[in-house]
This record gives structure tokens, C-alpha cells and sequence, in this order.
């Protein structure tokens, strides 16, 4: 039986995307989402496996690991941590719940995804593959950002010490998005002029899809980039790199 990719927030807009896309390049995919019905259709429709969890749930990432592995003969291909916050406010309104929750959900989850699938992981035969999200904000300063920045930094710092670490068993990349219309990103934009001067910012004037992630999820998922590890790569539209005006 062929070794599983374990994608969290599958039902989410990225996840969804990514793990369309890594079925239909014909890989081996777990869903993870809390959302049973959700979960089930999506499984159902490309052919995946599930765990139905919620995250804030004692011993998810042990339960989703364990369920991942058993259906692919004991080993784990990958983990795809699709899952983070967009919490924007002016830093005298950021509370230390909002830093503590921001934390947790963009870092400290994403490291014990990685955590609980390892022992698997490890067992893949070929090396196994960890694809975590950063966002744009790091990379480039924005206001309103500071618990956002401050969570995401962690995840490209954590790209890159357990590159370091799991060489030459696990590769771990991270993916840098700009605003990507997916339903964290709604409340952002649901204005559809801020949503438009947005996009207007954007070498490539648009806002991000799903989409276009899923092929980068996939390559670097997948065995195709066996020598790709400890990077952090922006699917961006030239935000964190290009000004074209002024
Ligand atoms: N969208 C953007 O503009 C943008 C920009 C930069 C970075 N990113 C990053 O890209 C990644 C994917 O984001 P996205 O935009 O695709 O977000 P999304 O559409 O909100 O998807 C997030 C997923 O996480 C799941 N989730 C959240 N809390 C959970 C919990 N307690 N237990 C189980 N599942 C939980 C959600 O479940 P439900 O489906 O049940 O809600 C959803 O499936 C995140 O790391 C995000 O920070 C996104």
C-alpha cells in the first residue's frame, strides 16, 4: 500500500486546492478537517483517506498521524500543514490572547503535525516531505501585522531548523502566499474596493487563488523535488519582491 500525504485543513481553500492536486498527480492522500461531512465528500470525490478531528482536541495530531499511517502500511509520505489565522489589528489592540492563539494555531501546531507524523515519516522509504505556510507579511512589513509577522517568522525559522534536523529522511519547505481568496481570507474581503487596491499592488495585479499554490504543494510534496529542502518559496504575484509604480 502506498505511503500517505497527510493534508490539515483540507477543507480549507489551500488545502482543498493541494489536495485535489496531489491526488490528481497520483499521490497518496490523508485529509484532515473537523468538519465530518466536508471531509467525507472531499475523501470520497479524490480517492483519499480521512481523519475527522479538531485540532484544539487533545491527541489530534497523534490520531490523524496514526490513522495516515495505518493506511499506508505503517510509513507517512508527507505533511501538508494548511491551517493559520489572518488576525489584523493595530498593535495597541493586540492582546496576548491574540498572540498566544495566533502562535499556537501558525507554529506551535504546525510543529506537532511534523512531531506526530515523524516516527512515520522516518519509515518512508525515499524520504518524506513537510510543506508548512508562511505569508507574505514576513518577508515584507505591513501594518496591523504584528501577531501574524511575529507567528509566521516562527514557521520559516522552523522550516529551516528542521531542514537542518531531519536531513536526509524529511525535506521541510514553506510556502509564502500573499492574499489568496479562501475563506480566511474572507472578512478581508469582502470590500470588493479594498479587495481590488489590493490586487492592484501586485506585480502580477491580482489576488492569489487556491490554485495557485496546489502545483507547488504537489512539487514539493512529491518525490520530483527530492532536492529541495529548508527553503521558504513565495507564490506572491511579485508583492514581497516588485514594485512596478513610483
Ligand atoms: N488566504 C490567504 O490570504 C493566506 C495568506 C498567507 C498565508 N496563508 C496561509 O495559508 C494556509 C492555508 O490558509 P487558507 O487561506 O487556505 O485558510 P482556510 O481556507 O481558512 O483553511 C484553513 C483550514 O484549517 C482548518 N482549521 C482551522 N482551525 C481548525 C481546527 N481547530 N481543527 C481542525 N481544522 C481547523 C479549517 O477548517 P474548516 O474548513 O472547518 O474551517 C480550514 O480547513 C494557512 O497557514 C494560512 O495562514 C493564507
Amino acid at each position: 500500500m502506498a505511503s500517505k500525504i497527510l493534508v490539515y485543513g483540507a477543507t480549507g481553500g489551500i488545502g482543498e486546492a493541494s489536495a485535489r492536486a496531489l491526488a490528481a498527480a497520483g499521490l497518496g492522500v490523508h485529509v484532515v478537517g473537523r468538519r465530518a461531512d466536508a471531509v467525507a465528500a472531499l475523501a470520497d470525490e479524490i480517492g483519499a483517506s480521512s481523519t475527522v478531528v479538531d485540532l484544539d482536541q487533545e491527541g489530534a495530531f497523534r490520531l490523524a498521524s496514526e490513522e495516515a499511517a495505518a493506511q499506508g502500511s505503517g510509513a507517512i509520505a508527507g505533511v501538508v500543514f494548511a491551517v493559520g489565522t489572518i488576525n489584523i489589528k493595530p498593535v495597541g489592540r493586540l492582546t496576548r490572547a491574540d498572540f498566544e492563539r495566533d502562535f499556537l494555531v501558525n507554529s506551535i501546531w504546525a510543529v506537532e503535525a511534523v512531531q506526530a507524523a515523524l516516527p512515520f515519516m522516518v519509515k518512508h522509504e525515499g524520504g518524506a516531505s513537510v510543506v508548512l505556510f508562511s505569508t507574505v507579511a514576513v518577508a515584507q512589513g505591513f501594518t496591523g501585522h504584528a501577531s501574524i509577522g511575529m507567528a509566521k517568522g516562527a514557521v520559516e525559522g522552523l522550516t529551516r531548523s528542521l531542514a537542518a534536523e531531519l536531513a536526509p529522511k524529511v525535506r521541510v519547505n514553506c510556502i509564502a502566499p500573499s492574499l489568496t481568496r479562501t475563506p480566511l481570507a474572507a472578512k478581508l474581503l469582502g470590500n470588493p474596493q479594498m479587495a481590488d487596491a489590493i490586487a492592484a499592488m501586485h506585480a502580477m495585479p491580482r489576488l492569489g487563488e487556491p490554485e495557485d499554490m496546489a502545483p507547488l504543494v504537489t512539487l514539493l510534496a512529491g518525490p520530483q523535488s527530492g532536492w529541495i529542502t529548508g527553503q521558504v518559496m513565495a507564490v506572491d504575484g511579485g508583492r514581497s519582491t516588485l514594485r512596478t509604480k513610483g
